[in-house]
């Protein structure tokens, strides 16, 4: 196959940042999805309705001229978070989704939630105003093994929300693990996942053999072998429940190779061509469209998008850095050929 044509696709987990980093992400992301889920991890956070219609704005305003892109704002739950900061943000229209971040788990997210009862009352009015909750997946003890993170938080709380909560709609983000495979086959219809080109094309080798390769450490962190293999399984299978999420997170070159370097890799300057090599190496570019495309539009009760994106088989090498803000990213297999390459839109 030389040829691909598929439903434009979405991102429905991506870190756009602020400021003059905009002006890098805002084009890469747009180039290849017609919306995005937007992360509010700033600092500080996108915790109201303001901040988020505020953030929405300064994002549009790099949106490149004849490009149809819909950023789809997100709010940052914090212990302090209310019921009726929820049904506003519900009732608004303006807000996709409330992210979860343990406090302390990842990159800016020192505000995140300390106990889980704390943010009872806005989940029981997220479940009631059915706005979808994405989780970042990982406890944060420090008794608790940093591979073992994301497993121990599907038991100590994951699958306590889906009892406590039984109607909320929960997206897993970022999986890493194929105990969080078998927990979204086993979980009610309410559950879903996203899944990231890093961890369908590395495992932890990529991080730590041979030295220490900072532009591939992100949160969770790469796994083990078996952990890659179940992710590409659940990724190309074509179960509804598992689609698209880059997590593309990009650090200053200076902030990652560092004494004490950031979490997070930049994929948006090539996030599906990533993917379609993943498909094709699967053999199951038959199913690209359903994860990349409507999975997760079906499970966010948003419409398809309704033009298309094309693929052709064309070797190219991603460049070795971009600019952002006054500094410079390294992307994702940067210096690396792929296979295929988003060329124009319809
Ligand atoms: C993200 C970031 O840098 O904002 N980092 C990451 O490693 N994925 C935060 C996150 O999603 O955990
Ligand atoms: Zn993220």
């Amino acid at each position: 196959m030389h040829e691909l044509t598929l439903t434009r696709p979405d991102d429905w987990h991506t870190h756009l940042r602020d400021g003059a980093a905009l002006a890098t992400t805002v084009p890469h992301t747009a180039r290849q999805f017609a919306r995005a889920i937007v992360m509010p991890n700033l600092a500080p956070p996108v915790t109201t309705l303001e901040q988020a219609d505020a953030y929405r704005e300064r994002i549009c305003a790099h949106i490149p001229g004849g490009t149809a892109f819909t950023p789809l704002m997100t709010l940052y739950l914090t212990d302090a978070t209310t019921p009726e900061t929820i049904i506003a943000a519900a009732a608004s229209g303006r807000i996709a989704a409330v992210k979860l971040y343990p406090a302390g788990a990842t990159t800016h997210s020192s505000a995140g939630v300390t106990a889980l009862e704390k943010v009872y009352p806005a989940l029981a009015a997220m479940e009631e105003a059915d706005l979808p909750l994405l989780v970042h997946g990982e406890v944060t003890d420090d008794d608790v093994d940093v591979f073992d993170r994301e497993k121990v938080f599907i038991e100590r709380c994951l699958e306590p929300l889906t009892v406590k909560f039984p109607a909320l709609r929960i997206v897993f983000e970022h999986i890493t693990t194929a105990d969080a495979v078998d927990f979204v086959h086993a979980a009610p219809r309410t559950v879903a996942a996203t899944i990231t080109p890093q961890h369908l094309l590395f495992n932890r080798n990529a991080l730590l053999v041979g030295g220490v390769h900072p532009h591939h450490y992100c949160l969770p962190v790469l796994k083990r072998e078996r952990h890659r293999r179940a992710l590409r399984e659940a990724a190309t299978s074509g179960h509804p429940r598992f689609f698209l999420g880059t997590d593309s997170a990009p650090h200053e070159r200076r902030r990652k190779e560092s004494a004490c370097g950031c979490a997070g890799i930049y994929s948006a300057h090539a996030a599906l061509e990533l993917y379609a090599g993943v498909f094709e190496e699967a053999g199951a570019l038959d199913r690209l469209e359903g994860f990349c495309a409507l999975h997760g539009a079906a499970f966010y009760r948003l419409p398809v998008n309704t033009n298309r994106v094309r693929l052709v088989r064309e070797p190219w090498q991603v460049p070795d850095s971009y600019e952002l803000g006054d500094g410079r990213v390294i992307p994702l297999c940067a210096g690396a050929t792929l296979n295929w390459r988003l060329v124009h839109e319809h």
